[in-house]
């Protein structure tokens, strides 16, 4: 696929994909979408890419929500659509991906693009940046996940002000409320990224594929996080890298594993 929106490079064991539209602020239009689905699926098949690394080009914006000039004059129908497609096209594909996504957030994250942010594996974020789900502002509700994956990480209350207020929080705040786990000047911010996917790929990403797969199911309705768990922890002693994790222990080695 062509992209017009995005920007994707891979190197030593990194992939980072860039949204590339400063003059819109980054914001999510359609195509980006389906573009941002085909780079994330090509980056989770290839071998070699153990982390990928979401961010938005420019120094203003990580991505400042849906492109609002393409929604303004949807029926109720086309609004359930772009929701119901956003949703399983990225955000809950990004939430389910087999490889760690970590979101480097370098501006504002606003609407679309804190549910972006928040359907990643990590956040980390920049001094500057500014968090938000204005949507109400606009009549409007959030339609990418908004509703349910803030609650999960701000709790109820934070997320049902920060979506009635339809404000901001800056980086800080945002650290605070454990919504990023990290905040550093916007010039720190891909080398942390970075070196927290380094400190990743010493593992096995087989065994990171089930603790994602474990840690997601404990929220998803009509899962057993626990059963899960059980299921994938049995799994990972069929691998070929838990023979090598446990080996190069006991040998007192570092283990080298191939991911299978
Ligand atoms: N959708 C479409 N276009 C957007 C956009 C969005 N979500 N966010 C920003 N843009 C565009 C602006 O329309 C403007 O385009 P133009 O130069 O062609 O007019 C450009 O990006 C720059 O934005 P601008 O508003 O001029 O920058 P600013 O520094 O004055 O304000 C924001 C920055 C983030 C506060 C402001 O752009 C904003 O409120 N954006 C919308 C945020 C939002 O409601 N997101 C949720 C959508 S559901």
């Amino acid at each position: 696929m062509n992209y017009q929106n995005i920007l994707t490079n891979t190197q030593d064991g990194i992939a980072r994909i860039t949204i590339n539209r400063p003059s819109k602020l980054n914001a999510l239009n359609i195509d980006t979408i389906a573009e941002l689905h085909d780079a994330f699926k090509v980056a989770n098949m290839d071998r070699n890419t153990k982390v990928i690394v979401l961010v938005g080009r420019g120094e203003k914006a990580f991505v400042a929500g849906a492109d609002i000039s393409e929604f303004a004059n949807f029926s109720e129908e086309k609004g359930q659509q772009l929701a119901e497609k956003g949703q399983k096209l990225l955000f809950d594909f990004v939430d389910n991906l087999s490889t760690p996504v970590i979101a480097a957030i370098n501006g504002f994250a606003l609407g679309g693009g804190l549910e972006l942010a928040m359907a990643c594996h990590i956040r980390i974020a920049s001094d500057n940046a500014k968090m938000g789900l204005p949507e109400v502002s606009l009549g409007v509700i959030p339609g990418y996940g908004g509703t349910q994956r803030l609650p999960q990480l701000v709790g109820k209350g934070r997320a049902l002000e920060m979506i009635m207020t339809a404000g901001m929080i800056d980086a800080e705040t945002a650290k605070n409320y454990g919504l990023v786990n990290h905040v550093v000047a916007q010039e720190a911010l891909i080398p942390l990224a970075e070196k927290i996917a380094n400190k990743i790929m010493r593992n096995s990403s087989v065994a990171i594929a089930k603790a994602i797969k474990a840690v997601n199911s404990g929220f998803e309705a009509g899962k057993n996080g626990y059963k899960t768990e059980v299921k994938q922890f049995g799994k990972s002693f069929g691998t070929s890298d838990f023979k090598e994790g446990t080996t190069a222990f006991l040998e007192k080695r570092t283990a080298q594993f191939l991911g299978e």
